[in-house]
């Protein structure tokens, strides 16, 4: 008798590691695994993990005890844990030593070869199968099973080189490297010929597309933008993250250019203060930060901004708060990610005196919330009010599931009253701009 095996993954962490367990789906669903709503009921269950702040790690170590009588329930249940928290050492080493129900543990490096090591226990191998490499190449043509048809996410690239002296992400996805065009070009047509109308090009830092050579075919970003646009039945094209520091005149010109590519960019700040930048080590300072946006707004005028801001990093002082205040004023961000400055073991920041007092960086996250949220106000109204805006329908609201939602060309979500089939475009007119989302109705 052939008993359906099913899976389950549970993803934590960036848009990376959603489409690296978009590739976990696709080698389960093509060894006959359909997917399990309930973890209880996996015959495989995948944990992709994120390390990029201290409450990842305690939200995986928190979620994973549980699974011990998940498993005990569930004859033959195979357990896996992969991702960013796996590239490091003092990790593995808790799960291999703590958690001894964890079946197989491999890296992000390794995720093509998950097959193999499935084969490997389901072949009856007792010991834990450990597979994780420090870095390695992009795999190419790994079966995907994406989770929309209209939207899909497409990594043009891996890793980072750039540092930054908070940040684990170079240490758990290794030295940058770049797809070929011709591969991303040729993914993106097929997406397309199956119904797909939006991608997301991922990557840590995008505008650094091609940069470092080894693809033997030169493109740079722009150009990468120029050729997914001309790709027939792509309608919309996003992309993160854009460094500060890379985001070029050519960039700005081939968003300009490309009606398809969306007006809307990532740009992350950081902090205001050009000192605690030097010590973040992002190569740019207020300063340049600002032009940079007043280049992207003389250029492209309903520019959406996006951004990440931290607060108290190691020896932030008031000023330096007051300077990422200023430039929160100035630039007016459309919406942004607030981050609480997290130590990570191995990074150059972890050992840096002048940690900031919890209270102090308490006082100042909620004083710039208050700041983002009032900006993110005015521009919701300054660009939205009464207007009637294109949106690619993506579901119903989680508000009111009467109503159904999606977002803006500017990445705006916008819940809206009418009928229009799932992954459509269609034109909507806004009947109230708040803060972090649009009202509206389906136009006539
Ligand atoms: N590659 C992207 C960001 C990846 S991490 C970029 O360069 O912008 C996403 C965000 O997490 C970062 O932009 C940063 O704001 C935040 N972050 C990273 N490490 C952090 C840490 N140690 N503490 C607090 N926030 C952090
Ligand atoms: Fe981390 Fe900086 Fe690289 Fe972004 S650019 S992934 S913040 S090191
Ligand atoms: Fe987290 Fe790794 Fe992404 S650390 S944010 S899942 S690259």
């Amino acid at each position: 008798m052939n008993i359906e095996k099913k899976y389950h993954i549970i993803t934590f962490g960036c848009q990376m590691n959603e489409n690296d367990s978009e590739k976990i789906a696709g080698i389960l669903t093509k060894k006959g695994y359909t997917y399990a709503e309930d973890s209880k009921d996996a015959d495989v269950l995948v944990i992709n993990t994120c390390s990029v702040r201290g409450n990842a790690d305690d939200r995986f170590f928190g979620n994973l005890g549980q699974f011990k009588a998940v498993k005990q329930k569930k004859e033959g249940m195979i357990i896996a844990v992969c991702g960013c928290m796996m590239q490091q050492e003092i990790h593995i080493n808790d799960v291999q030593k703590r958690y001894p129900f964890v079946d197989i543990i491999f890296g992000t490096h390794n995720v093509h070869q998950f097959g193999e090591f499935l084969d490997r226990k389901l072949e009856g191998n007792k010991k834990r199968v450990v597979e994780v490499i420090s870095d390695g190449p992009i795999a190419e043509d790994v079966p995907m099973k994406r989770e929309f048809d209209y939207k899909a996410y497409v990594t043009i690239m891996n890793g980072c080189d750039n540092f930054c002296t908070y940040c684990i992400v170079p240490y758990t996805r290794g030295r940058e490297k770049s797809r070929p065009a011709s591969k991303i070009i040729q993914e993106i047509r097929e997406l397309a010929d199956n119904g797909c109308k939006e991608v997301m090009l991922l990557g840590q830092n995008v505008n650094s597309y091609g940069k470092r050579g080894e693809i033997t075919e030169p493109c740079s970003f722009a150009e990468l933008l120029d050729r997914v646009s001309e790709i027939e039945g792509i309608e919309r094209i996003r992309f993160m993250t854009s460094h500060p520091k890379d985001l070029t005149d050519d960039v700005i010109e081939a968003i300009a250019r490309n009606e398809k590519v969306m007006n809307s960019v990532h740009l992350p700040l950081q902090s205001g203060s050009s000192r605690v930048l030097k010590l973040m080590n992002r190569k740019y300072d207020k300063e340049k930060y600002l032009q940079t946006v007043e280049k992207l707004r003389e250029r492209i005028p309903d520019i959406s901004i996006t951004t990440d801001i931290i607060v108290g990093f190691p020896t932030e002082t008031e000023e330096d708060f007051a300077q990422t205040l200023d430039v929160v004023e100035k630039v007016r961000f459309d919406s942004a990610f607030t981050f609480i400055y997290s130590p990570r073991h191995g990074t150059k920041a972890a050992s840096m005196e002048g940690a900031v007092d919890d209270a102090v960086v308490k006082v100042r996250f909620e004083k710039l919330m208050d700041l983002l949220h009032a900006k993110m106000l005015e521009q919701s109204v300054e660009k939205y009010e009464g207007k009637t805006v294109e949106v690619l329908v993506d579901g119903h609201s989680q508000k009111d599931e009467n109503m159904l939602c999606g977002k803006t060309r500017g990445g705006k979500l916008v819940n809206f009253h009418g009928e229009a089939p799932m992954g459509t475009l269609v034109n909507v007119k806004i009947t109230k701009p708040t803060t972090f989302h649009l009202l509206g109705e389906v136009a006539e």
